[in-house]
């Protein structure tokens, strides 16, 4: 049976991070990098366990999104993944019907950097593409941040005006 915990920040202990680093970076392949699961580790995280076997993982990570002067509190979704041998059997749902619930009862909106092929995956939950320009507010000031790769899905209430910027809160390593 599978059973869901959904660990505060600083509640998983080494061996379960472990764990979920391992499986994270098994599926998301060799483009995965030290930062990215860096990236997972300060949110509320989302434990899909059967047994002693982690099946699925996914992170909800506090961050500032700034657009058309407001700053809003965001959960930005990190390191989902499910097991290579359990993926297609609703897992990966079940994470983000947990993730989502945490972005709706504490932030204003939700965000994600979707690799390409799980971009469906978002999209079918009611995630919508950012079409408008993206920067990153830095030590330096604000800066573009053009990357072919970014993939930007929001889970917001009201849509937002793909006319004004978004920019992100800095952080080392991808930016979105
Ligand atoms: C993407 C991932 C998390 C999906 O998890 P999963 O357990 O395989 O997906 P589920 O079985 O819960 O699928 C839920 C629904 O999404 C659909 N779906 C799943 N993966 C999809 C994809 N890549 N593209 C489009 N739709 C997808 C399923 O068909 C299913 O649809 P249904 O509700 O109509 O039956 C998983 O495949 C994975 O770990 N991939 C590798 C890591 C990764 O890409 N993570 C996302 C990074 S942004």
């Amino acid at each position: 049976m599978v059973e869901v915990a959904i660990a505060e920040p600083g509640e998983l202990a080494a061996a379960q991070l472990e764990a979920a680093e391992s499986l994270v970076r098994a599926a998301f392949g060799p483009s995965f990098r030290s930062h990215d699961w860096l990236h997972a580790l300060d949110g509320v995280h989302v434990v899909l366990t059967a047994g002693d076997a982690l099946l699925a993982f996914g992170a909800v990570v506090p961050r500032t999104l700034r657009h058309n002067g407001r700053a809003l509190d965001t959960g930005y979704v990190e390191a989902v993944a499910v097991r290579a041998d359990q993926q297609g059997s609703g897992l990966g749902a079940v994470v983000m019907d947990h993730a989502e619930n945490v972005i709706r009862a504490r932030h204003e909106v939700g965000a994600l950097n979707a690799v390409e092929s799980a971009t469906g995956f978002y999209a079918r939950r009611g995630w919508t593409p950012w079409t408008g320009h993206t920067q990153a507010a830095g030590p330096a000031g604000v800066i573009d941040t053009y990357a072919d790769a970014d993939r930007i899905y929001l889970l917001c209430p009201q849509p937002l005006d793909p006319g004004a910027a978004l920019v992100c809160d800095w952080r080392p390593g991808d930016l979105w």
